[in-house]
């Protein structure tokens, strides 16, 4: 819950907007710094959590490098200072000229997903007069126990390649003159709230690093990709996740050689604590069987709860009445525009202010034009 002092600020600002708590954002990224950073870590920043040119801007400060998964990404990560020598380009539809791009700014590594991608790739670099450093994605069949719609490391998804190809995928690599494999990658899903699928995890990416360094291939990136989930219903009392934990996890379970540096791509844990969605009430209004209250943010600035029936905690900023119960919705035209249903919160009317906490992640990112809706600037606790 924010102060008085910041809350009437907010009331000048056109709603809806995200607002973002640099502070928290700031303390979030100390904890990786003296979590992961000291122990040698490569942690990259998944930039399709959030690509606020300020917010890249700390977090490249901060000393974290860059994930991207296109185009344009990787030129919003390079106007924004990330050495490409510190940029991972992920995806498992990369385009030509998304590539060529890449390519022309030698990238530190493509994570590869495919025999084809690889073949590709290589004709690429080799009309570019390049050798292009890559790691294979691979599908370790771990199961990240989250959300069906982010889970990516089971045999069924679309992602990485499979244990199967892997023998035929390191045989044909010996003919791609233009490619060097430097390592391997995972990314089993995302909001992952269990230790256990790390650990798993981290033996499958041992087991793979041995046969694959067996077959005499050197690995100096073992990338472990990101994942680690954020508490959506305390983000007070969790603002900065626990990066101990999660780090002394990996540094537990995951055998480097001395030739090998672990990498990660985190995304959520790091910014996804310290954004807000800031709305206004327009309409309360009684229905057959609920209390409706009527936003002005719908499923086109946050589309999680629609599209993943995530639930954000919702917190009143302007109101300090006895509670009542109410389905928390937004003007679109479609009925799955609720951010929350039954949620007890203090009495709302017209013109009070929410907050819709822990979206500083996959929020703003993932804003669309539906209903030609008009999109505000965000808002930043530094520039208040
Ligand atoms: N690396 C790769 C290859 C990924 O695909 C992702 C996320 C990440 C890293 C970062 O994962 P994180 O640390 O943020 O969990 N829109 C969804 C999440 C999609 C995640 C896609 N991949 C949501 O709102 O929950």
């Amino acid at each position: 819950m924010y102060p008085n002092s910041i809350i009437s600020k907010l009331r000048n600002h056109k709603t809806p907007f995200y607002y973002y708590d640099i502070e928290v954002l700031q303390q979030t990224l100390e904890k990786v710094k003296a979590e992961g950073l000291s122990r040698g870590f490569h942690i990259h920043f998944a930039l399709k959590a959030n690509h606020q040119q300020k917010m890249l801007k700390y977090v490249k400060e901060a000393g974290l490098g860059a994930d991207c998964v296109s185009g344009g990404e990787i030129q919003q990560a390079i106007n924004c200072g990330f050495s490409p020598d510190e940029i991972a380009f992920a995806g498992v539809g990369k385009s030509d000229e998304e590539i060529e791009l890449a390519l022309s700014h030698d990238i530190f590594c493509f994570n590869c997903e495919s025999p084809q991608e690889l073949r590709v790739l290589n004709e690429l670099a080799g009309k570019h007069d390049t050798t292009a450093r890559i790691a294979l994605r691979l599908n370790p069949n771990v199961d990240a126990k989250t959300h069906k719609y982010i889970t990516t490391g089971l045999k069924e998804n679309k992602f990485g390649i499979n244990e199967e190809d892997l023998d035929s995928v390191l045989d044909a690599l010996v003919d791609l003159g233009n490619l060097k494999l430097i390592g391997i990658h995972f990314h089993i899903g995302s909001q992952i709230e269990q230790l256990q699928p790390f650990k798993t995890l981290c033996r499958r990416a041992n087991e793979l690093s041995s046969y694959i360094e067996g077959r005499g291939f050197k690995l100096s990136v073992i990338n472990v990709g990101g994942g680690f989930g954020i508490n959506y219903d305390h983000p007070n009392d969790n603002a900065v996740p626990d990066f101990k934990t999660f780090f002394d996890l990996f540094e537990q379970n995951i055998q480097l050689k001395p030739h090998q540096n672990l990498h990660f791509e985190l995304g959520r844990s790091v910014v996804g604590q310290c954004g807000s969605l800031i709305t206004k009430v327009l309409f309360t209004k009684k229905g057959r069987a609920k209390n409706f209250a009527i936003v002005d943010a719908g499923m086109t600035e946050l589309i999680r709860p629609a599209l993943y029936q995530a639930r954000h905690r919702i917190d009143v900023l302007t109101s300090n009445k006895p509670k009542k119960n109410y389905d928390v919705v937004g003007p679109v035209c479609e009925s799955s525009d609720t951010f929350r249903k039954d949620v007890t919160i203090p009495e709302v009317e017209r013109g009070d202010l929410i907050a819709i906490r822990s979206a500083g992640a996959y929020g703003e990112v993932m804003r669309s034009a539906y209903n030609l809706r008009v999109a505000r600037p965000s808002v930043y606790s530094d520039a208040l």
